[in-house]
């Protein structure tokens, strides 16, 4: 049996997890919004016709934050069509999805949702067809407390407490030839930053993210990230990234998909740090990579001008969720950087949660990955010094195993994420002494022989964990993504 030896030593400290590591997206894109948090009339509705049964998943996640309301979505949405009375908002055509936007739901109704589901509002101004102005009156309409034309237009609209929201994204994958309104790296940089000022002076509490590349694919990577901190790095507090990653035929390689995610991280933050060193500055610009997840994104197909569509619905099998695993683990490692990271999307759109319109709501597969590290993954990141066998892939020499461990003094435990890709049983050598009085107490695992295996509304737990019964050797196996905790007292079952 192949070996990987692993030491984690207690003061090997790295930082401590920001719990906006495990924050997600709704964007008002298929069925995200209006069937999957909202559907007045479902059995489970409530009051406000948002969904039970998905809010109680959404709780179970614990998700810090929910940036909204998009995506490509928010480049040509006039947040205004969102607010006041119900009937009299107008329905618009989403051109970046070619659907039918009712305005059913804005700014108010999602910040009352975020409210019930436990988590905070992640907003998002629009750089493609709205301006630095408009930026700033969704801002004064959100936070300010009163006494000004958008405040008061809030507190008429029944909100009479400012929502307080802290987080702004300063427009979405403006890079990008598919974005309503695409502009160039300098036109972007420039707007951006003016856009910031008015915001800052509108709101000086508040932080601010602008768009870095979308992907490592773009012509423009990394120049983009580049030009556009030249304009704005003294202004902003977070550079976005995203990255998506789908099966192109080879599963080695799409377990491999880490190692992408790692470089483009480390590609990115070398680009900022240059930045910082062009402009004598003290301040070390962090990351929120603000959409990661598996898609298939070659297999999109929309539908014209329909409210609510079921598009970018997939269905997530197990081997997907272990290259999710796989994504969550590399985040946590460079959490150093990466403060903010938003699993997109939440519901229905390439979502850990599905529904049914007026029936079930069901974990897909990735949901359990994402709530498995959201649980156990906050505290203080120990550097692990692992050492195990390489394999050539698609995405360079890459480790058989990825690994990341956090350790919660507070709670006294030690928790260990572990992706095996190879497709062979590995023997985990793992030598946590330094960590007195703590033992191995559960052995978590994700894995199974059908990797193709997805969850539906007929079999919801086709996929799920199971619990392996802890030996004198903790053995990882093939193709399996894991979590040791380690405890003081055995976890009672
Ligand atoms: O999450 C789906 C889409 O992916 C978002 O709208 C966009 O920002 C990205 O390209």
């Amino acid at each position: 049996m192949k070996k990987a030896k692993l030491l984690l030593d207690k003061s090997f400290t790295q930082n401590a997890v920001d719990d906006r590591l495990y924050s997600s997206f709704i964007e008002h894109l298929g069925r995200a919004v209006y069937s999957g948090i909202y559907e007045p009339g479902h059995p489970t509705a409530d009051g406000d016709g948002f969904r039970g049964d998905v809010l109680e998943l959404v709780r179970e996640l614990n998700v810090a934050m929910v940036r909204y309301p998009g995506g490509n979505f928010l480049s040509g949405y006039n947040w205004t069509d969102g607010i006041g009375p119900a009937d009299r908002r107008p329905k618009r055509l989403d051109l970046a999805w070619r659907s039918t936007e009712p305005n059913t739901v804005g700014i108010d109704e999602f910040f009352k949702w975020a409210a019930k589901a436990n988590t905070q509002v992640m907003a998002a101004v629009n750089m493609g067809t709205g301006t630095p102005a408009d930026a700033g009156a969704m801002l004064e309409y959100c936070n300010h407390p009163g006494g000004t034309y958008w405040s008061d237009l809030r507190v008429l609209n029944g909100h009479r407490k400012p929502h307080g929201i802290k987080t702004w994204c300063v427009g979405n994958e403006m890079d990008g030839p598919w974005q309503i309104c695409q502009l160039s790296a300098s036109e972007y940089g420039n707007k951006a930053r003016e856009a910031i000022k008015i915001m800052k002076w509108t709101d000086p509490s508040i932080e601010t993210v602008v768009c870095g590349s979308s992907s490592p694919h773009m012509p423009t990577y990394p120049e983009w990230d580049r030009i556009i901190l030249e304009h704005t790095y003294d202004h902003a507090d977070y550079l976005s990234i995203h990255r998506y990653y789908e099966n192109a035929g080879d599963d080695l390689n799409f377990l491999a998909s880490f190692h992408d995610m790692e470089q483009f991280i480390h590609t990115v933050t070398s680009t900022a740090d240059y930045v910082k060193a062009v402009k004598r500055s003290k301040k070390t610009l962090p990351l929120s990579f603000d959409e990661w997840n598996v898609w298939y994104q070659s297999q999109i197909k929309l539908e014209d001008w329909t409210e609510a569509p079921s598009i970018l619905e997939d269905n997530y099998s197990l081997l997907d969720a272990l290259v999710f695993g796989g994504l969550g683990i590399t985040l946590i490692n460079n959490s150093d950087r990466v403060k903010i990271a938003c699993l997109a999307q939440l519901v229905n759109v390439i979502a850990p949660i599905w529904t049914e319109r007026g029936g079930k709501a069901i974990k897909q597969t990735i949901y359990y990955p994402f709530e498995l590290l959201s649980r156990y993954g906050r505290g203080t990141v120990i550097r692990p010094a692992l050492h195990c066998p390489k394999t050539e892939t698609a995405h360079g020499d890459t480790p058989l195993v990825n690994l990341c461990a956090v350790h919660d003094e507070n709670k006294g435990e030690l928790n260990v994420f572990a992706l095996n890709i190879a497709g062979e049983e590995l023997l985990l050598d793992a030598d946590v002494r330094s960590f007195e009085g703590l033992s191995l107490a559960e052995h978590i695992c994700l894995d199974g022989n059908e990797t193709g295996l997805t969850n539906t509304f007929a079999k919801p737990d086709a996929v799920k964990p199971r619990n392996i019964e802890i030996a004198n050797e903790v053995v990882l196996p093939k193709k399996s993504w894991n979590l040791l905790r380690f405890t003081s007292k055995p976890t009672a079952p």
